[in-house]
């Protein structure tokens, strides 16, 4: 969506927060032995008592409220039976809709023992997406988005994983600008415009460039056995430094 009045600000900002709290809420209690199922009730339970609905269980009749995926997935894995083991990687991201505005945010971490290099991997990707959104503003290209994310992998040392973009966002929880590429499109002329809502989510990784498809249609796992993390912000471009809304 395009941001017409402080009405659309205010609104992307009420569920950025509900969502980043989401996040927070289910981190805090992520535990050893857990199902993910456990987790995302907590998340389903947080967002229901601020009024919110799940994106993705509302757009896409996704089997959870809440996508927390862990070591080989990467995305869209469903809540179940799996527990959570000592060193897991943990994925969990949250889009949500609350008046009609819809806002979407992610973030890996590591269950302990920590293990240096996937702190590193978690930390880098979030230092990565803090840097693509520091460049943004009005007048720049949408390629600047996948330029910088694969300039930052490189000199990293990570891959990015190249079927996995970011999106526009706001009256619902995939929209136009769509296929906003984490690697540097040359083709691609669309320029950001003030007010424009969008998500920006690297997914950096250890080996593999891209992601698979499991056969129950959602959870998304790297084809081998490298290790990937992602941090998501949903942003409002503007004349100057862009609007986080994702945040609590
Ligand atoms: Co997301
Ligand atoms: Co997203």
């Amino acid at each position: 969506m395009t941001i017409e009045s402080q009405n659309d600000i205010d609104g992307l900002k009420e569920i950025g927060k509900i969502v980043a709290l989401t996040i927070m809420e289910m981190k805090q209690h992520a535990r050893i032995g857990m199902t993910t199922k456990e987790l995302d009730e907590i998340g389903g339970r947080f967002l229901r008592k601020h009024g919110a609905m799940s994106a993705p269980k509302l757009t896409y009749n996704f089997p959870g409220s809440t996508c927390i995926s862990i070591n080989k997935e990467v995305a869209h894995g469903i809540p179940g039976n799996r527990k959570i083991q000592p060193g897991d990687l943990i994925n969990i991201d949250v889009s949500a809709e609350l008046n009609g505005y819809f806002a979407d945010t992610g973030h890996s971490f590591q269950m302990p023992p920590y293990n240096q290099s996937l702190t590193r991997l978690c930390q880098y990707t979030h230092k990565t997406m803090m840097k693509v959104i520091s460049s943004l503003k009005h007048g720049v290209k949408v390629n600047e988005i996948g330029r910088i994310i694969q300039m930052e992998a490189q000199k990293g040392g990570y891959q990015v994983i190249e079927n996995l973009g970011s999106h526009g966002i706001g009256k619902s929880l995939h929209e136009s600008p769509a296929d906003i590429l984490p690697i540097y499109n040359k083709h691609d002329k669309r320029v950001l415009k003030e007010g424009m809502v969008i998500t920006i989510e690297p997914f950096l990784s250890t080996g593999a460039d891209y992601v698979v498809e499991q056969p129950d249609g959602w959870t998304l796992c790297v084809p081998d056995n490298s290790l990937a993390a992602q941090h998501e912000h949903t942003i409002i471009i503007t004349k100057d430094q862009p609007i986080i809304v994702t945040v609590a």
